[in-house]
């Protein structure tokens, strides 16, 4: 109970419906690449049509970070996840009744905005929720919702691909399921709608809005030690009263700068060394080893479950190692995996048989291992708690649809690169991609463990003024 006699709310439940979003963004990405092969009969897609359906959801998003995240510096984070709730339920119910071609187009498209919007706003909430020395941990909750969404996705497309449902009171017929798979992600969406409602405002944009009361009583949800959220409030309280230009001319002033170039490299470089690819490609790599069609599904829900394994453990040690390290780690990791990768593939279509087919299987493990542990949570954890209080939400924003373009172009570049160079050679692609990137970390990326959010913003005024005077 607080003094003023209201509950006061945990802060699982606070982190946990603050992190939400992140499992409809993995459902409903990860959701098509079963449904697509029942829509293409059902709705007699061609290639070209079944390619929009696919990417319908990656242009929304590009679309539902570049204008909802950045009103969340006007209204605030809270209200706006509430809005994209909405937007995750409509889409789902739009895509799940959706008659023909364009109306599925349109209900995806709509779906996508809201996981734009998602990826621009829960990893700013979180991190200027969580205690300087948890907010690692706390925003690598996102990605663990991504992975859990992804997982739950692999199982439902499973399920409803196997053979006819019927329940007694519900029979689903096998070539209407993709309905119910799209369909389904409008529970958590509801859910999430239901948790928002409780869920307080950050204490940063409540200070930035002039009402420190309400921050001090939210700081109180994370500690009861009145002393620590005295001096916590007058920090940011100081911070947000520095002079600021807002906008896109914060965004690309010198003090924002670094972090700004941070944000653009971490969100292009975590897409091209071919996260979604690898992982759209599992199962392929499983069938030619020999599994049937159901086992290789079966092995894709296995993987599932070790991405989700492996984020867990990613947020318990988040903390603990510096992000750089973290991430420098992951492309050594991936840069090797892939390049082993690589070499199984060749092996295999060569004289080297099952042997180049199971090193390929078990590299591909050791790089999805990777990309969970390290470049899959720390990029989303960066770009949401680096930029300065005033333009944070646009930050994220601008890092989010950095990251779902990138995200776009390697998947309209997967085919024809695969034709040009053959499976085992695209590896090698965003092998480079992964050691490229050692370099980026060490010159164009800034340690942001340990430090709350305005000793950060302080170094970065702190550093630009230093700048100033050298000139
Ligand atoms: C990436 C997505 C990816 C997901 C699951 C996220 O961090 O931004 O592109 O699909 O992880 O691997």
């Amino acid at each position: 109970m607080l003094k003023n006699g209201k509950k006061k709310i945990s802060t699982s439940f606070i982190y946990f419906f603050g992190a939400l979003g992140g499992l409809l963004f993995g459902y409903d990405t990860g959701v098509i690449s079963g449904a697509i092969l029942f829509i293409e009969k059902q709705l007699h897609l061609t290639s070209w049509s079944s390619a929009w359906v696919v990417a319908a959801v990656l242009l929304g998003a590009v679309l539902g970070a570049a204008i909802i995240g950045p009103m969340s510096d006007t209204f605030g984070r809270r209200k706006l996840l509430l809005l994209s709730s909405i937007i995750f339920f409509i889409g789902a119910i739009g895509s799940a009744v959706a008659s023909n071609f364009l109306i599925l187009v349109g209900s995806r498209i709509v779906l996508g905005i809201a996981v734009g919007a998602a990826s621009s706003l829960v990893p700013t909430y979180l991190a200027e929720l969580a205690p300087a020395d948890k907010r690692g941990g706390v925003s690598t909750m996102f990605q663990l919702m991504i992975m859990t969404g992804i997982l739950l996705a692999y199982i439902s497309n499973w399920v409803l691909s196997i053979s006819d449902i019927n329940l007694g009171f519900l029979a689903i017929n096998k070539y209407d399921g993709w309905r119910w798979m799209l369909g389904l992600a409008a529970i958590p969406a509801a859910l999430l709608f239901l948790g928002v409602l409780r869920l307080p405002e950050s204490p940063r944009f409540l200070v930035r809005k002039g009402n420190s009361q309400e921050a001090k009583e939210v700081l109180g949800y994370f500690s009861d030690n009145e002393k620590e959220i005295n001096l916590e409030l007058s920090d940011i309280e100081l911070q947000a009263s520095a002079e600021k230009a807002g906008g896109f001319k914060e965004l690309f002033s010198p003090v924002a700068r670094p972090v700004l170039i941070m944000a653009i490299g971490l969100a292009i470089f975590q897409q091209i060394i071919g996260c979604n690819t690898v992982l759209y490609y599992a199962p392929s790599i499983f069938t030619d080893l020999g599994f049937g069609v159901n086992a290789a599904l079966i092995a894709h829900i296995g993987i599932g479950i070790f991405n989700v394994i492996v984020t867990y453990i990613a947020m318990k040690i988040m903390d603990k190692v510096n992000r750089k390290t973290m991430l420098t780690l992951g492309s050594l990791g991936m840069g090797i995996s892939l390049v082993l990768m690589s070499i199984g593939m060749h092996l295999s279509s060569g004289t080297g048989g099952k042997a180049g087919g199971y090193i390929a299987a078990v590299a591909l493990t050791v790089y999805i291992a990777f990309f969970s542990a390290t470049w899959g949570p720390v990029m989303w954890v960066m770009i949401g708690e680096s930029f300065p209080l005033n333009i944070r939400g646009l930050g994220n924003s601008f890092g989010a649809v950095i990251n779902w373009s990138a995200n776009y172009l390697v998947s309209l570049t997967f085919l024809p690169l695969l034709k040009a160079f053959g499976t085992g050679n695209l590896f090698l692609v965003y092998a480079l991609a992964s050691f490229v990137g050692i370099i980026f970390i060490k010159y164009g990326t800034i340690e942001t463990r340990g430090l709350t959010l305005e000793q950060l913003e302080a170094s970065l005024r702190h550093r630009a003024n230093h700048l100033t005077e050298v000139k």
